[in-house]
C-alpha cells in the first residue's frame, strides 16, 4: 500500500456528474480527485446523449468549459413530433423563449478532461476494484488499485458519480429498498453516421413500425434511433437495413431526404426508467446515472446529472464556505424533485411516441387525441416546451 493521499472531495466515475462536479468545486477552491475505471480512450469513445438544456449550457459557461460548445454547438429553436407523417413542431423559442443546444456528451466529455488537466484536477483512469470504507463516520476513505498497486484516498465527502453499474450505489445501506422502476417493452437501435441531418431539427416520429427519432450530433454527423426490440441483434441489422427502415418511419421525402453512410457506431440499448430514492447516506453522495435512468426520449439523462452535481456542488460549498450543513441535508429532497418531474416527462415523451406491443385500438386512440390536442394547444406545446428546454434549478 502506498502512503494515503488526501483530499476533500472523493469523486467516484468520470463521466459527465463526476467531470463536472469536479469543476464546479475547483473554481470554488475546493479540493477533489477523480476515480475512474476506464482508461481516458475508453471514455471518451463513448457515443452517447446529445441534447443540452440551457441550464446544462450555462453550467459549463460558469465553470469556463464552453468555448468548444459555444463555438461548434448548435442552437435549436424547435422540435418535431410527428404522427403517422403528420408533423408538429413545438417552437421551443417562441413559447418559452429558450433554446437547447446541440453537442455531443462525447464532446462535453472530452472538454471537461481536457480542463481537469489544465487545471490540475487530478483525474486517475484506470482506478480498479474502488471500494468506499467509513463513509458513516467523519473519516471516510477510498481504496483501490492502480497499476498493480494498492493505493489509499482519505476524504471529507465521497460523491457516487459512477454511473448505472457503478459501486456506489451497490454499497449505499439499503438502496435497493429504495428503489423505483419501470421497464419498457422495447429498446433503441442507434446509428451514428458522417452524412447531413435529414432536417436542421430533431423529428421523434410515431409510425405504425415503430418509434423513430432523427437526431444529429452537427452539420455533418446525423445520429437516427429506431424502437426495435430489445432481444434483437445488431449483426441482423445491416446499415442498409437500419437506413430503409429509417427512410419508412421518417418519410423520405424530396423536403426532408435521408443521406446515408456507413455507420460510425451502432448498438441497441433498453428503455427504463429508475429511480434510486436514498441518494445519500453520512458522507456518501450519489448524482446522475448512479441514482436515476430516464429512457432517452425526452433528451434529460445528460442533464439530469448536470442538476444533481449542480446541487451536490451547492450543498457543498456552503458546508466548507460557511459551515452550513442544511444543503448536504437536504441535497435528496432537491435533488428528487427535479428528478421525478425529469421522470415524468421523459415516460410522458415515451408514451406519446412508441408503439407498444399489445397495444389496444384504444390505447391508439389515446395517442391520437393527445397530439392532436397538442397540435391545437398553445397551453399543451409550452408545457412540452417547459419541460424540453429544461425546468430551472
Ligand atoms: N470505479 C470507478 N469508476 C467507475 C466505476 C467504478 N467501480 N463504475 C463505473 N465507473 C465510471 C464509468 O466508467 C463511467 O465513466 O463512472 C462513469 C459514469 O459515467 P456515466 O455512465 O456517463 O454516468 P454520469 O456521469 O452519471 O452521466 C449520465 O451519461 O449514460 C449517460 O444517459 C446518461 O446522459 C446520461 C449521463
Ligand atoms: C441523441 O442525439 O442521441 C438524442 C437526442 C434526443 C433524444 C435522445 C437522444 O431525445
Amino acid at each position: 500500500m502506498e502512503a494515503p493521499q488526501r483530499t476533500q472531495v472523493a469523486i467516484i466515475g468520470g463521466g459527465v456528474a463526476g467531470l463536472m462536479l469536479s469543476q464546479l468545486l475547483h473554481v470554488e477552491g475546493i479540493d477533489c480527485v477523480i476515480l475512474e475505471r476506464q482508461t481516458r480512450v475508453y471514455t471518451e469513445g463513448r457515443i452517447r446523449a446529445g441534447v443540452l438544456e440551457y441550464g446544462t449550457v450555462n453550467l459549463l459557461r460558469r465553470v469556463g468549459v464552453s468555448e468548444r460548445m459555444d463555438r461548434l454547438g448548435l442552437r435549436h429553436e424547435g422540435f418535431a413530433l410527428m404522427d403517422d407523417g403528420e408533423k408538429t413542431r413545438i417552437p421551443l423559442h417562441d413559447l418559452v423563449n429558450t433554446d437547447v443546444m446541440v453537442y455531443g456528451q462525447t464532446e462535453i466529455t472530452i472538454d471537461l478532461m481536457d480542463a481537469c488537466a489544465e487545471r490540475g484536477i487530478p483525474l486517475i483512469f484506470e482506478a480498479k476494484e474502488v471500494a468506499l470504507h467509513d463513509f458513516d463516520s467523519a473519516a471516510p476513505y477510498v481504496t483501490y488499485i492502480k497499476d498493480g498497486v494498492p493505493q489509499r484516498l482519505d476524504c471529507d465527502v465521497i460523491a457516487g458519480c459512477d454511473g448505472a453499474h457503478g459501486v456506489c450505489r451497490a454499497t449505499m445501506p439499503d438502496a435497493a429498498a429504495h428503489a423505483v422502476e419501470k421497464v419498457y417493452p422495447f429498446g433503441w437501435l442507434g446509428i451514428l453516421s458522417d452524412v447531413p441531418p435529414m432536417d436542421h431539427e430533431l423529428i421523434y416520429s410515431n409510425h405504425e413500425r415503430g418509434f423513430a427519432l432523427a437526431s444529429q450530433r452537427s452539420l455533418t454527423r446525423s445520429r437516427y434511433y429506431i424502437q426495435c426490440d430489445v432481444t434483437e441483434k445488431i449483426e441482423d441489422w445491416s446499415d442498409e437495413r437500419i437506413w430503409d427502415e429509417l427512410e419508412i418511419r421518417l418519410g423520405d421525402t424530396t423536403e426532408h431526404r435521408i443521406t446515408r453512410g456507413p455507420s460510425l457506431e451502432k448498438s441497441i440499448a433498453p428503455l427504463r426508467s429508475y429511480v434510486c430514492e436514498k441518494m445519500q447516506h453520512g458522507r456518501l453522495f450519489l448524482a446522475g446515472d448512479a441514482s436515476h435512468i430516464v429512457p432517452p426520449t425526452g433528451a434529460k439523462g445528460l442533464n439530469l446529472a448536470a442538476s444533481d452535481v449542480y446541487y451536490l456542488a451547492d450543498a457543498l460549498i456552503a458546508h466548507y464556505k460557511q459551515g452550513n450543513e442544511a444543503g448536504l441535508k437536504g441535497y435528496t429532497d432537491r435533488a428528487l424533485n427535479r428528478i421525478w418531474k425529469a421522470e415524468r416527462f421523459s415516460w410522458s415523451m415515451t408514451q406519446l411516441t412508441h408503439r407498444f406491443p399489445n397495444m389496444t385500438l384504444f390505447d391508439r386512440k389515446m395517442q391520437k387525441a393527445d397530439l392532436s390536442y397538442i397540435r391545437g394547444s398553445v397551453a399543451a406545446q409550452t408545457a412540452i416546451a417547459e419541460n424540453y428546454v429544461g425546468l430551472p434549478y
